[in-house]
């Protein structure tokens, strides 16, 4: 991760069949575009590589998300649980909704704690949204249990997690919807795009009109068709496809490179005893975009992620303090700031956000480092990588 470090001769063959025909948009243009549906071929791509029935690209992973609620049918008033370390993205695509964002607890595998979502299910609860954090994932099990037992959809995030697997299932296929994103700093990139993945045909016939205005798509006079119901655009262009297209054919490669830069670091660092890694469960296989390591405490990964920084040592994160990530900086949600007036019931709903004890998320954000796994280090620079962590590591314990 990032996929843009290998771009090259296959994501410009796909965007120049685009350009040669100029048909930038995924629907209608028959006549133009000399057989070219890169959107449509990627889509089909990805039902494989996911697993999945069906597939609906959309314009980024914050859109796969909203579209993914949408689609289910939550909207005004509902509950939907969430996850304290994610990325904003997350509760802005259930805020679009008219929805409720209801921020529970982490654990060692830095997702969804199952013990805090079943205690934040309430009536109002609609969906239990769990975010697969870099590369890997939370106890699926034991949330697919908590949805089924309560009735509610279990919506998987899987932006950060593209080729990580659970049980043999890729992740973003466990749950009832899942959710990808392509945008500029993904595993797999086309600049801007996302994916909405589902097993169930309505919520994808849902998902495919309710990202064009409603069109129902049937015919090809994009005029004559009709709108089953009210919705937007979050459609993808044909050349971020174009791109998408390329660079999914190339996944296998990019995860076999991550896994191993990731397993040389991996190893280097379980030499030291002081270093803990995050939870896998069982059954579960990371994608490798990212090292996720536990320190004894906040203040030696506060001294560790500063060395690092020093040292030249880049792309590795605390989250503790940080505005994309994590709960503590999310001061523009705590306060409500929106540009529009927002319900009294999400109001209600956030206010105790301020003073909601998140202190298990704080144990393990504090003491966490996430590193991105690039995938055009050489070998010889994920070794030299590898030694100067250590000693940066050892020498502030
Ligand atoms: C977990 C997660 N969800 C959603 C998104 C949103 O994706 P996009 O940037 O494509 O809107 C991201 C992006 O970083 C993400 O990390």
């Amino acid at each position: 991760m990032p996929g843009f470090e290998l771009f090259g001769d296959a994501e410009r063959k796909e965007l120049n069949d685009v350009l040669d025909n100029g048909v930038l948009m995924r629907y209608g243009f028959d006549g133009m575009r000399n057989g070219h549906w890169k959107a449509k071929e990627l889509e089909t791509e990805l039902q494989d590589t996911f697993q999945s029935k069906h597939v609906q690209l959309v314009s980024s992973g914050t859109a796969a998300v909203s579209v993914a609620l949408a689609s289910a049918g939550i909207g005004a008033g509902d509950e939907v649980i969430m996850p304290t370390f994610t990325f904003v993205a997350s509760f802005e695509a259930i805020m679009m909704l008219g929805a409720i964002p209801v921020l529970v607890d982490i654990d060692a595998t830095l997702g969804l704690n199952p013990e805090a979502v079943e205690k934040a299910i309430t009536p109002k609860t609609k969906a239990i949204m769990v975010v697969q954090m870099c590369g890997s994932m939370a106890h699926m099990d034991t949330l697919l249990a908590i949805s089924d037992k309560h009735n509610v959809l279990l919506i998987e995030d899987a932006c950060q997690a593209i080729g990580g697997t659970y049980k043999g299932k890729p992740l973003g296929s466990i749950g009832d919807l899942g959710c990808f994103s392509f945008d500029f700093v993904k595993t797999i990139t086309c600049g801007e795009g996302g994916a909405v993945i589902t097993n169930n045909s309505e919520y994808y016939s849902n998902a495919d009109h309710y990202s064009d205005h409603g069109h129902d798509h049937i015919g090809n006079d994009r005029g004559a068709e009709t709108h089953p119901f009210i919705g937007y655009n979050f459609r993808i262009s044909e050349l971020h496809a174009a791109v998408g297209l390329a660079q999914v054919r190339r996944l296998p490669d990019f995860l076999n490179i991550q896994k191993q830069n990731f397993n040389i670091l991996r190893a280097a660092l379980a030499e030291i005893p002081e270093v803990e890694f995050r939870t896998v469960p069982e059954g579960g296989e990371e994608s490798c975009a990212f090292l996720n390591f536990f320190l004894p405490d906040l203040e030696t990964a506060t001294k560790v992620s500063q060395a690092f920084k020093d040292n030249g040592v880049d792309a590795c994160w605390n989250y503790y303090n940080n505005s994309w990530h994590y709960i503590r900086a999310w001061n523009h949600l705590k306060d409500l700031k929106s540009l529009y007036p927002i319900s009294k019931d999400r109001k209600e709903g956030l206010a105790n956000l301020k003073t909601k004890d998140f202190s298990q998320s704080d144990y393990y954000i504090g003491r966490n480092i996430s590193c991105l796994i690039k995938l055009s280090w050489t070998e010889e620079q994920v070794k030299e990588r590898a030694e100067k962590m250590t000693q940066l590591i050892k020498a502030n314990l």
